[in-house]
């Protein structure tokens, strides 16, 4: 008894010969008149023409492009989302947590990338087959001849109007010579896909491993050799980095005293409390805006050592000496512009605030402590 079944030859097509292009263009617009949809034409050099005669119409690989192209988009922008207004929200330069314009060169990118490494990898591994590069016309008569200065057609027994008399007739009739029908190998028909074969994986470890250790070999080694490190012994100094050039050891400069930047007054009460009691008048009115940005300042700014009703209750819990209650007799009486000269010069332990602060602000910062002031010291008359 035989263990295994060994199969009849099976059918792949019928194949037929041409010499001259003409005669191929004119073979292909013949198929197509007859309705054969599985059939193949194979010259040693383009032929012009032949996609028209063939009706074959764009490669549905633009739609794998397309589909990445979109999931590139999603993902990047997920993504970006994620991590700047979910996971880690930052604000950068005044914008907002998800901020479009920002992610659209970053969403470019990674739109381009998906779909253009995906449309490769599709194509070849999913339109060419690979690895698997074997095919039942590989080794004839037919492939050497179509290879070297033939033209050929093949039509293939899938087709739904293949008839192997019918075919040969039909190649006989358009002038075809050396009509020869192609059959399968046996090892062509079990394997099909061969993306899978251990063989094929290994190899794919392989060169990723060798790729990813080469890749952390010269980054980490050859880069730093000889003359390959040219760029990383530059004159120049880091951000927050030390520098002996300077004998304060600091790297970064503050601006030289007196520096005025363009479009700023510079702050006209320097030192000057008494000045800025007597000629400075708040600008703002106690409206609704006001007071809630004020609010806002206080909160962030002062209440982390003033406490959130500057009754002098710090949070610091001891890591900065606790300031004095703002509802005293003195800052109540206080001007407007003590306070203001204040919060721009620091007073003693207290530092300036006059970075952080705009000018607007500081005054909408006051405003809001005037309303602490008054919750804290009602009068009768406050509450008519
Ligand atoms: C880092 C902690 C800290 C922060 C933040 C802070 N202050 Fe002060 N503040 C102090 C200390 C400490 C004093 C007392 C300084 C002294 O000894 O004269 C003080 C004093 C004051 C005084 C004078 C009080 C007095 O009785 O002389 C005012 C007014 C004041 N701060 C307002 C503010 C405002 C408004 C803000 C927010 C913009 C603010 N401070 C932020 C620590 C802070």
């Amino acid at each position: 008894m035989p263990d295994k079944i060994i199969p009849e030859k099976i059918l792949y097509s019928v194949t037929g010969i041409f010499d001259h292009p003409d005669e191929i263009i004119n073979a292909a617009e013949q198929a197509e008149k007859a309705g054969y949809k599985k059939y193949d034409i194979n010259t040693s050099y383009p032929v012009h023409g032949m996609s028209t005669a063939m009706r074959i119409g764009p490669s549905k690989l633009s739609y794998i492009a397309l589909v990445f192209g979109l999931s590139g988009t999603t993902l990047a922008l997920l993504f970006m989302w994620y991590v700047s207004s979910w996971d880690y929200p930052m604000v950068i330069g005044g914008k907002p947590y998800f901020s479009l314009p920002a992610f659209i060169p970053i969403t470019f990118e990674v739109t381009v990338l998906l779909a253009s490494i995906m449309t490769v990898v599709a194509m070849l591994f999913i339109f060419f087959k690979l690895p698997n590069n074997s095919h039942p016309l590989h080794d004839t008569d037919y492939m050497k001849m179509v290879s070297s200065d033939r033209f050929g057609i093949s039509i293939q027994a899938s087709d739904p109007l293949f008839d192997e008399v019918k075919v040969k007739d039909f190649l006989q009739n358009l002038g075809a010579h050396h009509i020869t029908p192609i059959y399968f190998d046996e090892s062509e028909i079990s394997v099909k896909n061969t993306v899978f074969e251990p063989k094929f994986i290994g190899f794919l470890l392989a060169v990723f491993f060798a790729t990813a250790g080469f890749t952390y070999f010269s980054l980490n080694y050859i880069l730093a050799w000889g003359p390959f490190n040219w760029m990383w012994n530059q004159h120049k100094l880091n951000p927050q980095k030390r520098s002996e050039l300077f004998s304060d050891g600091f790297g970064m400069r503050m601006p030289v005293e007196g520096t005025v930047a363009r479009g700023y007054m510079p702050y006209l009460y320097k030192g000057n409390q008494a000045a800025a009691s007597k000629y400075m008048i708040n600008p703002l009115l106690p409206t609704k805006e006001v007071l809630s940005m004020g609010q806002q300042k206080f909160v962030t700014f002062c209440s982390p050592c003033h406490g959130y009703l500057a009754k002098g209750d710090s949070r610091l819990r001891g890591q900065f000496p606790n300031p004095p209650s703002l509802h005293s007799e003195k800052v109540r009486n206080y001007q407007d512009g003590d306070i203001y000269h204040i919060i721009t010069e620091g007073q003693n332990t207290m530092p300036s605030y006059a970075k952080q602060i705009t000018r607007e602000e500081r005054w909408a910062i006051i405003l809001y402590l005037r309303a602490l002031q008054r919750s804290q010291n009602a009068k009768e008359t406050d509450i008519k």
